[in-house]
């Protein structure tokens, strides 16, 4: 069976990902027009609209990649954020643009804020492709918003669901028997990553 087979329903086309993420390069690089901007690509959910967005862009900029997990108590975040994988260069000085997949909650990127906020940069600025505003328990400044999205599990253009699903070309929700079947076969790392204060809504 195909991944095609495990979807309920698309929520964001790829014609519409094509034409918003080209809005958001064109924007950046008015924006930042005269600056080199670094961009700090969050993984791995971020991989997909980063290397769509940059090639968007068209002014210099640097890349660079960092890596967080975050733990979960029972059925819900508890805001406590690990670093897998920092940052290869200094930020001291740089106009640094962050660039996620989906603010949910928010304390992901409040803990990445305060962080990089600590290493002196230029500017800090925020790219996310998804907001899902309504489950927000962190106020988070987005300055480049995708789309906003309602409460619901996603997947497809980098999100995943139990490390899979991100090669899907769009956005959508999953039919509820696909969580069950996809993840017993599973990467089990992405399982864990995912905690249970990832479990997906099944409410379709
Ligand atoms: P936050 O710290 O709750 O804002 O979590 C943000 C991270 O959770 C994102 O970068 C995603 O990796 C993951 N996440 C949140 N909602 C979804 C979803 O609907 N689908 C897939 N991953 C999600
Ligand atoms: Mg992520």
């Amino acid at each position: 069976m195909g991944l095609l087979d495990d979807v309920a329903d698309v929520l964001i086309r790829e014609d519409e990902l094509r034409a918003r993420v080209a809005d958001l390069g064109g924007q950046i690089s008015t924006d930042y027009d005269g600056k080199t901007p670094l961009l700090v690509g969050i993984l791995n959910g971020a991989s997909i609209f980063l290397s769509d967005l940059i090639r968007h862009i068209t002014i210099p900029c640097v890349l660079d990649f960092m890596a967080t997990s975050s733990y979960a108590t029972g059925t819900e975040t508890s805001g406590i954020v690990r670093i897998l994988k920092d940052l290869d260069q200094s930020i001291e000085g740089r106009h640094v643009l962050i660039v996620d997949d989906i603010i949910d909650t928010g304390y992901t990127m409040d803990y990445l804020l305060e962080t990089l906020k600590a290493r002196y940069p230029a500017s800090l600025r925020v790219c996310a492709l998804l907001d899902k505003i309504s489950r927000r328990r962190r106020h988070v400044p987005i300055d480049y918003r995708g789309f906003e999205i309602p409460d619901r599990f996603v997947v497809g253009y980098g999100l995943d669901y139990c490390g899979i699903y991100r090669n899907l070309p769009f956005v959508c929700i999953l039919k509820p028997e696909a969580y069950q079947e996809r993840c017993e076969g599973g990467d089990p790392r992405g399982v864990h990553r995912q905690g249970p204060g990832r479990a997906p809504d099944l409410r379709i």
